[in-house]
């Protein structure tokens, strides 16, 4: 791997006192209120919450496609305000361009923001191989299964070495076998980049099986209501999802889960 790009010290993201609010209707709706976090270099940090509050614009925010109405966020001392090749993002929504091919989505980061010496293609074959579509290079997105364009979509997003991944969503619409195969792809990939990952689920589950933490948000508007240690021994596999700790720990995460969505419920229900 490209170790003098990819290095553990960078990728370190702080969240320093934002507030996202969105003008709707004549009104001002506080997404996020007064969030402070800081993630590490190389930490997989899932942020946790019940629907509506406000994962998709924290993350969105740290991605730079939303500036923060006040506090700043920043990426390795450096303050974020628009989008930059240092972080790469993938959707819930498989967002390939249907008019390239496989490999030509992979090369066209690349192709924009070059970096070391390796050419556009040979990184596309490189992420190919790694992601286990070799053979479907030449393919458009639509004759590929849901699961496999999300590999792309990762295998996109790894394509311009980043230093932070960050993630919305991104296995929510596959089924339940699938999902965990892709679990423990990107927990490989993971290993092997040594890349920061900000993963944002409401899957419990899927948040314990995959984080070293979880910050888990309260409702309308959001904050970070625990950031929670996941303590479970790496590398993760079947027999994690079985033991104790984990039991354990989805059970902390179930009942602050379920106080904030009623709680959410309620609200929406009465706006
Ligand atoms: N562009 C926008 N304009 C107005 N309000 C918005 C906009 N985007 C989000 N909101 C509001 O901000 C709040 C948080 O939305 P956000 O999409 O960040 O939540 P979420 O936790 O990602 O939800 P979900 O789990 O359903 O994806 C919601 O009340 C939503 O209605
Ligand atoms: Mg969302």
């Amino acid at each position: 791997m490209n170790q003098n790009i990819l290095s553990k010290t960078k990728g370190k993201v702080v969240i320093d006192n934002i507030s996202i609010s969105y003008s709707s209707r004549n009104e001002q709706i506080y997404a996020l209120k007064d969030i402070s976090a800081t993630i590490n270099p190389g930490e997989f940090v899932c942020i946790l919450g019940p629907s509506g509050c406000g994962k998709s614009s924290l993350l969105n925010g740290i991605a730079g496609f939303v500036n923060p109405s006040n506090g700043k966020i920043s990426l390795d001392n450096k303050e974020i305000n628009k989008p930059s090749p240092e972080m790469g993002m993938v959707f819930q929504q498989y967002s390939l361009y249907p008019w390239k091919t496989v490999k030509e989505n992979i090369s066209f980061g690349p192709s924009i923001n070059k970096k070391g010496n390796e050419s556009p293609e040979e990184i596309a074959l490189k992420f190919l191989d790694m992601i286990g579509l070799s053979k479907y290079a030449n393919h458009y997105p639509n004759e590929l299964s849901g699961g496999m364009q999300q590999r792309v979509g990762i295998a996109r997003a790894l394509a311009n070495y980043p230093d932070v991944l960050l993630m919305d969503e991104p296995f929510g619409a596959l089924d339940s076998q699938t999902r965990i195969i892709m679990q423990e792809n990107l927990l490989k990939i993971w290993r092997e980049f040594k890349i920061t990952v900000v993963f944002v689920t409401h899957d419990i589950d899927e948040a314990v099986f995959l984080s070293d933490r979880i910050l888990l948000m309260s409702t309308l508007p959001g904050k970070i209501k625990r950031d929670l240690k996941i303590d479970l021994p790496r590398p993760r596999d079947k027999e994690t999802t079985d033991s104790k700790r984990f039991i354990e720990l989805r059970q902390i995460c179930h009942s602050l889960i379920r106080e904030e969505s009623i709680k959410a419920f309620e609200k929406q229900n009465h706006l």
